[in-house]
């Protein structure tokens, strides 16, 4: 049940520290990444992979797809919906990981078929054992993010971002041309702090008074660049899906080039900045600003975006791989508050269903 919470989503945000502790537990060993199914050299044959997903698990994609690309792997992040009009070619040295918690949704299944059919290589990425996708794939991996109820997907995008990463070093050890990340004792070291880091996000969080001071907007725009552009995309779907405001997310970059044309003094900005290609967030948002929009600056304090930010989410100082992890903390409680204050059925939004399966 939903015990002390009014909200299966509410409970499940709060689940995240054991979910990510869950996911974590045993993978990472003296500086090594392991992953009981799939032992070093796995990987050894691999030269380009290609993620498919939909909706909250195609931004943890993006997330994992940035990490691989870092390393030096070629990669490619594919709707699972439009594989078919824009997924680049596969052969026997491609690997398709479908990333999908419910390892059923139709178009992600479709997608991998698809993919094998052509002779690629498929690793299911999910939280439910037995699934579709995980029988169908030659190896699954599972997030071990725990049942999620709530139509919002939460613990698992965090418990998916996070097996993305391991299995990124997992990839990239067994490839020859690929490199590990240089500060990946640091990373490794840092992730086994995640959950506490999340638990104070989760303690000291202001989002509820956020949301209510922000919540007669017309709009609300969610902005990042480098690793916190998913994180901002994930905070734009999260926010429309569970309170039917108008909410975009877009790469940082992007606002000039259309959007900007939306941004009034009612459309405040989440711009999430984590240490990852902050520069480009901090001159966007400053433009927005210009033009009347609040700017709220979700991220570690020492981002510089603070100085200008008309508020601020704040989350524990950690490597820029798990900060976006830590903002995104933030953004689900934003969008729940707000959800809440709206009166909005939030763990079975209108229209939505928690596992599509159909095309
Ligand atoms: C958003 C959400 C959906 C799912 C998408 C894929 O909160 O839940 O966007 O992420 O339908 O679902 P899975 O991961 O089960 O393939």
């Amino acid at each position: 049940g939903k015990g002390e919470y009014d909200h299966y989503m509410l409970k499940e945000i709060h689940n995240q520290p054991t979910a990510l502790s869950n996911t974590i537990e045993g993978r990472v060993e003296n500086g090594d990444v392991a992953f009981d199914a799939l032992p070093a050299g796995s990987f050894a044959e691999t030269e380009t992979v290609q993620f498919v997903a939909c909706g909250t698990s195609y931004h943890a994609a993006m997330y994992g797809a940035q990490l691989l690309r870092e390393a030096g792997l070629r990669t490619e992040v594919v709707r699972a919906s439009e594989y078919d009009s824009t997924a680049g070619p596969v052969d026997e040295n491609t690997l398709v990981v479908a990333v999908t918690q419910s390892g059923e949704t139709a178009d992600t299944l479709d997608a991998v078929r698809t993919a094998t059919d052509r002779g690629a290589r498929s690793l299911a990425v999910t939280n439910v054992v037995g699934s579709t996708a995980a029988r169908e794939a030659d190896d699954a991996v599972y997030i071990r993010a725990g049942p999620e109820v709530g139509v919002a997907a939460t613990k698992t995008y965090s418990s998916q971002a996070v097996t993305l990463a391991l299995l990124t070093q997992r990839i990239a050890a067994d490839v020859p041309e690929a490199t590990p990340a240089a500060d990946r004792e640091e990373m490794l070291a840092e992730l086994e702090h995640l959950p506490e880091y999340v638990e104070q996000v989760l303690e000291f969080t202001e989002a509820a008074e956020l949301a209510d001071d922000l919540l007669d907007s017309e709009s609300y725009f969610f902005i990042g660049n480098g690793l916190s552009r998913s994180v901002a995309l994930e905070g734009a779907l999260k926010f429309k899906e569970i309170t039917y405001e108008h909410a975009e997310g877009f790469a940082s970059g992007q606002l000039k080039h259309g959007p900007l044309a939306l941004v009034t003094e009612a459309s405040p900005i989440f711009a999430v900045v984590t240490g990852d290609g902050d520069e480009k967030t901090k001159t966007n948002a400053i433009e927005a600003q210009s033009r009347g929009a609040p700017i709220v600056a979700v991220g570690p304090d020492d981002h510089g975006l603070v100085d200008v930010a008309d508020a601020t989410l704040s989350v524990p100082d950690t490597h820029p791989v798990w900060a976006g992890l830590l903002a995104n903390v933030q953004l689900q409680l934003v969008s729940y508050h707000a959800a809440d204050m709206l009166g909005r059925p939030i763990d079975k939004p209108r229209n939505l269903a928690k596992s599509v399966t159909v095309e």
